[in-house]
């Protein structure tokens, strides 16, 4: 069998030189670099340099060790990396994961412990080769994003939108950041009469206003310093599908009018052009402000509103719904354990209490992060709650007065909560303290996805 090759790259001698001395004695080929510059260079220039895997430290003094793992994921994507990083630098280990390396071992580390990740790294780059074929198609496919969900109050948005899809409407989602309203635009999108046709999103908050109006309606050669050449935009690119406008609160008011006549006279005109043209396009817009309010203050056109809101969604915030915190968790475990090729597929009792009780700012996407970094982090097949970066400040006090806000469920729910926490789970006698009989607080206790420890109390 031929030998793997191991490159390492790190500014330590020492540990170039122990590395070395490990891994020749276990047969495998072994190039060393104390420069990250030194290997890139030796990478660039010699495209039959195929190393089986590189071992990398992350704090390297001349160039980045993230710079030095961006530049090699660019010249051998299919190199495994193994990130080396010092005890207390977690972050910069879960960075290089998310930049695509496979997996990093904490300094001071055994040698079997190296062994042990360097087998796992090399067993899955000879897995993936014979794969790569297939794993191909699976990426060049973008598919839309699943919905997941079990509580009612998001079960009346999905119908909703599911029943509006197949209409002509333009539709507006207000929700908070991270409620899923980009899901929500695509799969109207994808159950509509336009689906074989383009879906094509951009962003009103990311660009300047000029570059806003020349993306959207295009523009002649000469409108504007740098127009070099016309351009079509958008609407002419759409022409027959989908157009979602995210984020549609900061699109500055001139822009507005011209697309109320879009909406409502199905043309415009490109910038530099006094030349009008038809499109036929279905926008769905989205926005975490509350467009009302913008309305009022002046800085979203009354008119607009009102053609934009004649269907409006609105995705509830997850604190609003944490029956939904479970299957969602559930569901990224299981969509980055696939990713990353680890073998995590379960979530502990305490996690998934801390999780409760935590507020969610972010909602869904901050889920998403959340189990993402646990999954990377992970040791073991399930996710404990020490994994988890939710510090104890952040989690809903669960004996504060209800704010206005909360919804009489979640005030419920939490009340529960903490009649169940003082006295230690304990179901007849908090049953006796609500008032309500003990089969009531089963039920609630399912309904509400409340996590009762078997035996003894729940966790701090
Ligand atoms: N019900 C759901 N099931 C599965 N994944 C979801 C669900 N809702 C949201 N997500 C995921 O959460 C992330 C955030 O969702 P999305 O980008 O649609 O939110 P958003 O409301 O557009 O956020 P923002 O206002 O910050 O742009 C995405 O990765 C999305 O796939
Ligand atoms: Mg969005």
């Amino acid at each position: 069998m031929r030998q793997a090759k191991i490159v390492i790259c790190d500014d330590e001698k020492e540990i170039l030189r122990y590395l070395k001395k490990i891994l020749h004695s276990h047969g495998y080929a072994v190039d060393v670099y104390a420069e990250g510059k030194t290997l890139l260079d030796r990478l660039e220039a010699d495209p039959a340099y195929i190393p089986d895997l590189l071992v990398q430290d992350i704090n390297m003094p001349e160039l980045s060790g993230i710079d030095i793992l961006k530049k090699v994921r660019k010249l051998r994507p299919a190199l495994p990396v193994v990130i080396m990083t010092a005890f207390g630098s977690i972050d910069s280990a879960v960075h290089a994961i998310k930049l695509g390396a496979y997996d990093y071992i904490t300094k001071p580390f055994p040698k079997e412990k190296l062994l042990a990740v360097l087998e796992k790294a090399l067993e899955r780059e000879s897995l993936l080769k014979e794969n790569l074929g297939l794993k191909a198609e699976l990426t060049n496919r973008s598919a839309p994003g699943e919905i997941i969900f079990v509580s009612n109050s998001y079960r009346m948005v999905y119908d909703m939108t599911l029943q509006v899809a197949g209409s002509e409407a333009n539709i507006l989602i207000q929700g908070e950041s991270g409620t899923g309203k980009e899901l929500i635009a695509r799969a109207i999108h994808e159950n509509s009469a336009r689906r074989e046709q383009r879906y094509l999103t951009i962003n009103c908050a990311a660009l300047t206003d000029t570059l806003l109006e020349s993306q959207l309606f295009g523009h002649t050669k000469g409108a504007f310093t740098g127009a070099v050449a016309s351009k079509k935009g958008l609407l002419d690119a759409a022409d027959g599908g989908t157009l979602f406008l995210d984020e549609i609160g900061d699109m500055p008011l001139s822009l507005q009018v011209k697309l109320l006549r879009v909406i409502q006279e199905r043309e415009f005109t490109p910038v530099g052009s006094t030349a009008t043209r038809n499109c036929d396009i279905r926008i769905v817009a989205a926005t975490n402000k509350e467009l009302e309010r913008e309305v009022a203050e002046g800085r979203f056109r009354e008119d607009l509103f009102y053609r934009l809101n004649v269907i409006s969604l609105h995705p509830p915030p997850l604190r609003e719904r944490k029956e939904d915190l479970e299957p969602l968790a559930r569901h990224f475990i299981a969509k980055y354990s696939a990713r990353m090729k680890k073998h995590v597929d379960a979530i502990s009792t305490g996690a998934l209490e801390l999780l409760h009780r935590y507020h969610f700012p972010g909602n869904i996407r901050e889920l998403e992060n959340i189990i993402e970094r646990a999954v990377i982090l992970a040791r073991s097949p399930e996710i404990s709650a020490d994994l988890l970066p939710i510090r104890t400040s952040a989690i809903t006090p669960v004996m504060l007065p209800a704010e206005c806000s909360d919804s009489l469920e979640s005030v419920e729910r939490q009340h529960i909560q903490c009649v169940l926490k003082k006295n230690a789970n304990h179901k007849s006698r908090s049953a006796e303290i609500l008032g309500i009989t003990r089969k009531t607080l089963d039920r609630k206790i399912a309904d509400y996805g409340l996590i009762i420890p078997r035996g003894g109390s729940e966790p701090d």
